[in-house]
């Protein structure tokens, strides 16, 4: 698919990073006319949320409309706070677990959840199952009225047969391990919810948003360019630029549904061994694999999203290169690795 926009051949620091994950499409520019102020963003002080919130401004400055922007979070990691003002979105700190401070959120016809735990959970599940339950519980509560898409993870699925589609939005939700069963959880809570309150909902199971500051492809050329062996056992997956999975995330407002409906939002299906190749071509370093191919893998089948949203715009080439050119040049990381080897659902 050709951009709409025009991508760049490097991306050589933070600020252009941010603005061009940020850049909104004609596309999104049109959809934020069709959106009632304010936009609520909720969990949005993560890997993904400032970025969303700051695209969702930036597209509702280019559409000349008023919507606020409104990221609300606990803020633990406060330079995400001062990011997203810099960028005109309004903050809100709220600990979404207190049913007080959910009381006080403004209202809003539109909101997007991203609330969420992963990491820690195999030494510490409790917090991830009261993230995963209680927050949607408030949340629904809050807003019945309100369309809500609410972010879910590939991870719901057990893993797929590499020789098939990958997993299709109907498939039993049967994953192995405590983090996906209770995000398995976090939609079942907005099922509920949706069917008691006839509340619009959509759940985005999104696989492997990648950033140059974290993501499976960061996780990966920093494998090669450390010249460490790849395990292959994982040895496929999905993943999508994080700027176009954040305007995917915006776009689907649209199809929230009170028989909620849920969509699969990644990227196309990638080889490990390929990528790693391709990366290392790049870096012009050697690369080393072990460990065999296993024939499942945790795999998306996209049809519906490119039926409902289209293709995500970015190519993946691009973003190796970019990715290469990072780690080359020391670029910022959070330090979150994705454990994309993990196949036993032990996060
Ligand atoms: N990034 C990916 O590749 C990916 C892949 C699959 C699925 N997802 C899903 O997409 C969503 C967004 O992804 P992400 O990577 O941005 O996740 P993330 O980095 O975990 O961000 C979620 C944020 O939610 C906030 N939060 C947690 N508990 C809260 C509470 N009690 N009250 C208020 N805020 C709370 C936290 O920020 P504060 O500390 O500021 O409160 C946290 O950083 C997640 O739900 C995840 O399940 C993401």
């Amino acid at each position: 698919m050709t951009p709409d926009i025009l991508l760049p051949e490097r991306i050589e620091n933070e600020e252009q990073l941010d603005e061009v994950m940020t850049r909104p499409r004609p596309i999104l520019i049109e959809f934020m006319k069709t959106l009632e102020s304010p936009l609520l963003i909720l969990g949005a002080g993560g890997k993904m949320g400032p970025t969303l919130a700051i695209l969702a401004r930036r597209a509702a400055v280019a559409a000349g409309t008023d919507i606020d922007v409104i990221a609300v979070s606990r803020f633990s990691d406060p330079s995400a706070r001062a990011v997203l003002e810099k960028h005109g979105v309004r903050t809100q700190s709220a600990d979404l677990l207190d049913r007080d401070s959910v009381k006080e959120l403004p209202d809003a016809r539109n909101v997007l959840y991203l609330v969420g735990l992963k990491f820690g959970t195999a030494e510490n599940p409790a917090p991830t199952w009261a993230i995963n339950t209680l927050v949607p519980a408030n949340i629904c509560e809050r807003f019945p009225r309100s369309r809500i898409v609410a972010l879910s993870t590939g991870n719901v699925y057990p893993l797929a047969k590499v020789t098939g589609p990958g997993s299709r939005e109907g498939d039993p939700l049967t994953p192995l391990g405590e983090y996906a069963n209770a995000a398995v959880a976090r939609e079942r809570i907005f099922g509920y919810f949706a069917q008691k309150n006839r509340t619009p909902v959509i759940l985005l199971r999104l696989s492997y948003a990648v950033d140059l500051r974290y993501g499976v492809l960061v996780d990966v050329t920093q494998k090669v360019l450390a010249e460490q062996p790849i395990d292959l056992t994982m040895g496929y997956f999905n993943c999508i630029w994080q700027g176009d999975a954040n305007e995917m995330i915006i776009r689907s407002l649209a199809l929230a549904d009170p028989s909620i409906v849920s969509l699969n939002l990644t990227g196309p299906r990638c080889r490990l061994r390929d990528v790693a190749e391709r990366i290392g071509e790049m870096a012009k370093k050697p690369v080393r694999f072990e460990g065999q191919e296993a024939d499942t893998a945790l795999l998306s089948d996209t049809t519906l999203m490119e039926q409902r949203l289209g293709r995500p715009a970015t190519d993946l080439e691009s973003v190796l290169r970019w990715t290469v050119h990072w780690l080359q040049h020391n670029g910022r990381l959070l330090g979150k690795p994705t454990h994309f080897e993990v196949r036993d659902g032990r996060y």
